[in-house]
C-alpha cells in the first residue's frame, strides 16, 4: 500500500529575470517528495536555489509553466498549480507555517501583534488567539518580550517570534528558511527540541533549511541541494552515544 505524500512536487523550475539579458535559473527541475510526519532537512551551498524551493513549497510562489514540461506540485493530494489564489491563500494560513529567512515580522507590530496576525489569517480570534499567542511566546522563550517591535528585537528574538508566528496555529507542515541561523547553540538546540516536539507530539511536518550539519543530521532525511537541482537525499546515520565511539589513536590524550 502506497500512502500519499503531504507534499509532492515534479519538475519544479524558477527562472529569475533580470533585464532583458540576464536571467538566474534558481530551479531548474527540482523533484521532492515529503511524506506526512517526516522533518526533513534541505542543505546546500549558498544561491543553490533553497530559499526560491521552500517559497514554492510554500505556495509564496508559483513555479515556471513556460519553457518545459509541466510542473506539478501537490499538498496533500491536491494540484496546487492550478489552483486559484485565493484558495491557495486559505490552504497557506490553515494548513502551513513559514519562518522566513528574513523573519518577515511586520514592523509596525508588537511580537504578540505579529502571531496574532497569523491567528486572524486562520480564522481564530479573540481569547482562544490571545492564549495561542501567549503560548506560542513562551515555546520560543520569549514570555515577557510581547510587547516589543521588532527594533526593539535582537536578531535571534525576531528569529524566535517568526518561529512562534509559524508554529501558532499548529499548522500540518512547517516550513522553516535557516530557523537558527541567527542563534547561538544552545537556543538552536532548543529550537530544534521544539520543532522535534511538533514533530513527534503533533505530528507536525517539517521541512527546514540549515547550514548547520548537527542540525541536518537530527533530522529523519537530508536533501542536499546544487545549482538549484537536487543532488541526493540521504537518512543521517544515527551518532553512536558518546562513551563507545573509539577514540583515534595517538591523538587520544584529550
Ligand atoms: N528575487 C530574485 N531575483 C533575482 N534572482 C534571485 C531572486 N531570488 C533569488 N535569486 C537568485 O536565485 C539563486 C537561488 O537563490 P536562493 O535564495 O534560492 O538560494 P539559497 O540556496 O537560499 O541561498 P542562501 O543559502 O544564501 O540563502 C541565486 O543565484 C539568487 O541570486
Ligand atoms: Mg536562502
Amino acid at each position: 500500500m502506497t500512502t500519499t505524500p503531504l507534499l509532492e512536487g515534479r519538475g519544479l523550475r524558477k527562472t529569475y529575470r533580470m533585464g532583458r539579458r540576464t536571467r538566474v535559473e534558481a530551479l531548474r527541475g527540482v523533484d521532492i517528495r515529503i511524506d506526512r510526519g517526516e522533518m526533513v532537512a534541505i542543505m546546500g551551498p549558498s544561491g543553490s536555489g533553497k530559499s526560491t524551493l521552500m517559497h514554492l513549497l510554500g505556495l509564496l510562489h508559483a513555479p515556471d509553466v513556460d519553457g518545459g514540461s509541466r510542473p506539478e506540485l501537490r499538498f496533500d493530494g491536491r494540484d496546487m498549480v492550478t489552483l486559484g489564489d485565493g484558495q491557495r491563500t486559505r490552504i497557506r494560513a490553515r494548513s502551513m507555517g513559514f519562518v522566513f529567512q528574513d523573519f518577515n515580522l511586520v514592523p509596525t507590530l508588537t511580537a504578540v501583534e505579529n502571531i496574532l496576525l497569523a491567528c486572524d489569517y486562520a480564522g481564530v480570534s479573540g481569547d482562544a488567539a490571545r492564549r495561542a499567542a501567549t503560548e506560542a511566546l513562551g515555546l520560543v522563550g520569549l514570555e515577557g518580550r510581547g510587547g516589543h517591535r521588532p527594533t526593539e528585537l535582537s536578531g535571534g528574538e525576531q528569529q524566535r517570534v517568526a518561529i512562534a508566528r509559524a508554529l501558532v496555529n499548529r499548522p500540518s507542515l512547517v516550513l522553516a528558511d535557516e530557523p537558527t541561523g541567527n542563534l547561538d547553540s544552545e537556543r538552536s538546540a532548543e529550537i530544534l527540541a521544539l520543532f522535534r516536539r511538533a514533530n513527534r507530539e503533533h505530528g507536525q511536518t517539517i521541512v527546514l533549511v540549515t547550514h548547520d550539519s548537527e542540525v541536518g543530521e537530527a533530522c529523519d532525511r537530508i536533501v542536499h541541494m546544487r545549482d538549484g537541482r537536487v543532488r541526493d537525499a540521504v537518512v543521517p546515520t544515527v551518532r553512536e552515544p558518546i562513551g563507545v565511539r573509539v577514540a583515534a589513536p595517538a591523538a587520544s590524550a584529550a
